[in-house]
């Protein structure tokens, strides 16, 4: 009969736990040193070993010759747990048992001492599920606990577990578990089982897990089956609908170009094709998580496996990414109200504001003088370089900005110069500027197909400075307006 790897690779012993280091030391100690509590809270997310843990200790203390706090496994009492029927073992789960019925079996079976171990142990499985009233009932057993009874409360919602019960348990929290553990772990069920396995397809499934070791080991199952033993990302991909990751990474390069049109295509054409929406909003997240932290970490390579997608996306602003981001997270969101689908493309329209507001070039970050780019030295100042729009963005009125955006600048030192045509400005306009930012500069050029006569004013400039840098101070003698406050 075929045995699902989920059951077949339940941990027999805590040295064979994986993860959850702190619990397993805790309660192996506890067993060892006899200095067992009457009652346990095991919380944590699902499929990370709360159950198993709670067997591995029922065996443990009710063990003939337990080692060093671990069950020896081939004693009777270990074996009957071990097959489900040691009958000083109750497992109650309170999902399905929600009554005050069952939780007045327990008081009155308390009372009763172990028929065959040395203790009597309740497995309660999500007891946050249990009614108030069986509550009430368990907190009076908790309140005077009978001897050789231990009771283990195992849940995924924390929060839901009254104090008066928290505060008579001895808390263990689980955590999720990291990928390279579990990565760890499904190797050795593949060289058990003989599979042949890309390693980037068991991160794959670690990824998809999300620190889940049930879910990871269950779905190494389905996709080794699936793959006729061949444990493949193409195949895990095929099967669970999601997509590539190129795919998804071509999908996040038209956001972040606002390519708006290819991008809905995209999506349209994803559906069509049967692909989980879902999924695909969750790997763009995770894509769009790795570029920020490659952008934001000086050692990216600790925490992420850095590639050359990455290195290629280095230019990329770093408020292109956040706006993106943000973006995408709102799709779960505002897929509340609506069609996932249509959420997603909201989000994807949303994507033009890149174009609006954040320069191309920032985006690109192809700074276009490339005197600029020499004089860069830094991160930062590279970023405000790109950029010289920003510092003006909300305090311009648009006209102005617009004027500004279509005109020729660069950076000369710390000072940003504009080279415009003298219609362009008034000199309000200029005043506003600097008052927003000294340190600018603006060159008027002559018009290129102008009549011979020139208003007389812009002659009387062409001659004065030419295309010499000039200062706001200068221009403003050489208008001959008053001297504009700075
Ligand atoms: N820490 C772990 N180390 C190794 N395998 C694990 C671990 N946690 C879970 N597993 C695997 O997942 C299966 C289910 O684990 P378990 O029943 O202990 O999870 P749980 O935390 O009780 O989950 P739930 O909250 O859904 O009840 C185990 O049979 C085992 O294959
Ligand atoms: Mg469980
Ligand atoms: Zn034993």
């Amino acid at each position: 009969m075929y045995v699902p790897f989920a059951r077949k690779y339940r941990p027999k012993t805590f040295s064979e736990v994986v993860g959850q280091e702190v619990a397993v030391r805790i309660l192996r100690n506890a067993v060892r040193l006899e200095k067992l509590s009457h009652a346990y809270l095991f919380a944590g997310p699902r499929g990370t070993g709360k159950t198993t843990i709670a067997r591995i200790l029922t065996k443990a203390i009710n063990c003939i010759q337990p080692r060093e706090g671990e069950p020896c496994g081939v004693c009777e009492n270990c074996l009957a747990v071990d097959k489900g029927s040691f009958p000083d073992l109750i497992e109650i789960d309170a999902a399905s048992n929600r009554g005050i019925d069952d939780i007045r079996a327990i008081r009155d079976a308390v009372s009763y001492t172990p028929i065959k171990g040395k203790y009597k142990v309740y497995i309660l499985d999500e007891a946050h599920m249990l009614t108030k009233e069986a509550f009430n009932a368990l907190l009076k057993t908790l309140e005077e606990p009978p001897q050789k009874t231990i009771f283990i409360l195992c849940t995924t919602e924390y929060e839901k577990i009254m104090p008066t019960i928290l505060s008579r348990c001895q808390r263990l929290i689980f955590s999720k578990i990291e990928d390279g553990l579990i990565v760890e772990n499904l190797k050795g069920i593949c060289q058990k089982e003989g599979l042949e396995c890309e390693e980037k397809a068991l991160y794959l499934i670690a990824k998809l897990s999300d620190g889940g070791m049930r879910d990871a080991v269950s779905l190494l199952d389905q996709a080794s089956t699936y793959g006729e033993g061949k444990v493949r990302v193409e195949l895990i991909e095929e099967f669970l609908g999601i997509m590539s990751q190129e795919r998804v990474r071509e999908l996040l390069l038209m956001l972040l170009n606002s390519e708006v049109d290819r991008a809905i295509e995209f999506v349209r054409d994803a559906t069509r094709n049967g692909y989980n929406l879902v999924k695909l909003c969750d790997l763009l997240e995770e894509e769009v998580r790795n570029l920020l932290l490659y952008r934001s970490l000086k050692e990216p390579e600790k925490v992420m496996r850095v590639e050359d997608f990455h290195r290629s996306l280095k230019g990329v602003s770093l408020n292109a990414l956040l706006y993106v981001e943000k973006i995408i997270n709102t799709i779960r969101e505002d897929s509340r109200s609506r069609d996932y689908l249509r959420a997603f493309e909201l989000a994807i329209i949303k994507t033009q504001v890149l174009k609006d507001v954040l320069s191309i070039r920032e985006l690109l970050n192809q700074i276009t003088t490339p005197k600029a780019q020499t004089e860069v030295k830094t991160q930062e100042v590279k970023q405000e370089k790109s950029d010289p729009f920003k510092i003006f963005e909300g305090k311009l009125d648009t006209l102005t900005l617009e004027t500004l955006k279509r005109s020729r600048w660069e950076w000369v030192e710390d000072r940003l110069v504009f080279y415009l045509k003298e219609k362009d400005l008034t000199q309000e306009d200029i005043n506003k500027i600097k008052g927003i930012e000294p340190r600018v500069d603006f060159v008027f050029e002559a018009e290129e197909e102008e009549p011979a006569g020139l208003p007389p004013f812009a002659e009387k400039i062409r001659d004065m400075f030419g295309a010499k840098v000039v200062s706001h101070e200068q221009r403003g003698k050489g208008k001959g307006s008053s001297s504009p406050s700075a």
